[in-house]
C-alpha cells in the first residue's frame, strides 16, 4: 500500500488528490492519511492542501523496498526486493531467500552490513547510510561455465550507472572492479551454487562507494567514493543509483542471454576497460611476465600480447592483472 501511493505521488502531475488515492486502492481517507503520515517520518517531504490533494516535493536517501520498487516502476528487471536496515551480508541473504523463496531474480539491499564480504575471503567495510549493498539473485538457464559471464555484465551496468548519475567517467579494472582516477569506486562479489551443468543460482554482490568521505587506514591509499571523485564533493542518491544499475542490468542481461556470450557487449566492455593496449602485468604464482592489454574476448578472458607478439587469453581467478604503476 505504501509503495502504491508512493508511486502515484511520483507519476502524479502536480497534485494527487485523496479522493483519487482511496478510490485507486480502495481504502479510507483516513488510511490513506496514516500512510501520508508515516512516509513524512520516514523523510519524504509531502505536501498536502485542503481541496488539492497531495504533492511530493522531496524524497528521503533510503534504500527500502517501497523506495526503490516505486523508483523501478513496472518495467523492472527483478520481481523482488528485500531491504534490511542492518544484516550481516547482503550475499548471505540472498543465498538464504535461494534457498526458500520462489523468486527469479531477487534484489536484496541493505543499509549496513556487519559481515560484509569481499573476494578472496576479504572483508568489505559496510558503514551505514553511506554506500550501496546489495545482491541480486538470479537463476539463469546457461552452462554454469558461462556464470563468471556475469559478474561482466554487472561491471558493465554499474559504470553506465555512474555515467547516468553524475558527471564521473569510471573504468573497469578487469574483471569486475570499478575504479575513477585508479582507486576503486566498486566491487562485485559473485557466488553460484550448481552441479555440473546445472545453475541452482547465482548470486551477484554488489558494493558501491557513494558517499563516503573518510575511509580506514588500510584501504584510504586505494579506495575512494563518487563523493570524493566529484568536483563539488556532491552526496548522490543511493537509491537512484542503483535503480539506475538495475535498469541497465536489465538492459545487458537480456544481450547476454541472447547469445549466451558477450559477443553484444564486449565492444562496450572494452571501451571501459582500464589500462587497454597499456602495459600489464600479469602475476602468476611466483612468475611475472609483462604484455600490453588488448581488451576481453567473447568469453571474458582478458587477451595480452607479450613482446614476442604472442598472445595469451587470460581467466578470471587463475592469475591477478595489474598496470605497471600501482592498484589499477
Ligand atoms: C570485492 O572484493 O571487490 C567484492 C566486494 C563485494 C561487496 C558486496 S557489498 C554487497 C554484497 N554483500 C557482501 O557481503 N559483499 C557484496
Amino acid at each position: 500500500m505504501k509503495q502504491q501511493i508512493l508511486t502515484m505521488l511520483r507519476t502524479a502531475d502536480g497534485y494527487l488528490s485523496g479522493q483519487e488515492i482511496c478510490e485507486k486502492l480502495n481504502v479510507s481517507r483516513t488510511t490513506v492519511w496514516k500512510i501520508i503520515k508515516q512516509l513524512q517520518k520516514q523523510g519524504y517531504e509531502i505536501e498536502g492542501i485542503k481541496n488539492r490533494g497531495y504533492r511530493l516535493l522531496s524524497t528521503p536517501d533510503i534504500l527500502t523496498a517501497e523506495e526503490i520498487k516505486s523508483q523501478m516502476g513496472t518495467d523492472s528487471f527483478v520481481d523482488q526486493v528485500l531491504y534490511f536496515p542492518v544484516t550481516d551480508s547482503t550475499n548471505i541473504q540472498a543465498r538464504q531467500c535461494a534457498e526458500k523463496e520462489d523468486s527469479d531474480r531477487l534484489l536484496v539491499v541493505a543499509n549496513e552490513q556487519t559481515k560484509g564480504r569481499g573476494r578472496m575471503g576479504r572483508h568489505w567495510d559496510s558503514l551505514p547510510e553511506e554506500n550501496i549493498f546489495m545482491s541480486l539473485l538470479l537463476k539463469p538457464k546457461i552452462n554454469p561455465k558461462s556464470a563468471s559471464m556475469l559478474t561482466i555484465i554487472a561491471a558493465l551496468a554499474v559504470t553506465a550507472a555512474i555515467r547516468e548519475n553524475t558527471d564521473l567517467e569510471s573504468w573497469i579494472k578487469w574483471p569486475n572492479d570499478i575504479v575513477i582516477n585508479k582507486k576503486k569506486v566498486c566491487g562485485i562479489l559473485t557466488e553460484m551454487n550448481s552441479e555440473l551443468d546445472y545453475i541452482h543460482y547465482v548470486i551477484i554482490g554488489i558494493g558501491i562507494n557513494v558517499n563516503t568521505i573518510v575511509f580506514p587506514e588500510e584501504i584510504a591509499q586505494t579506495a575512494t567514493s563518487l563523493l570524493l571523485e566529484s568536483e563539488k564533493k556532491q552526496r548522490f542518491s543511493r537509491s537512484q543509483l542503483l535503480c539506475s544499475v538495475m535498469a541497465f542490468m536489465k538492459k545487458y542481461y537480456e544481450k547476454f542471454l541472447e547469445t549466451q556470450d558477450l559477443s553484444l557487449v564486449k565492444e562496450e566492455y572494452n571501451q571501459r576497460l582500464a589500462g587497454l593496449g597499456e602495459q600489464v602485468k600479469v602475476l602468476r604464482d611466483k612468475t611475472e611476465c609483462i604484455g600490453i592489454s588488448r581488451g576481453i574476448t567473447k568469453t571474458g578472458q582478458l587477451i595480452v600480447e607479450y613482446s614476442d607478439g604472442s598472445k595469451e587469453e587470460i581467466f578470471s581467478g587463475e592469475v591477478s592483472v595489474r598496470g605497471l604503476y600501482g592498484y589499477v
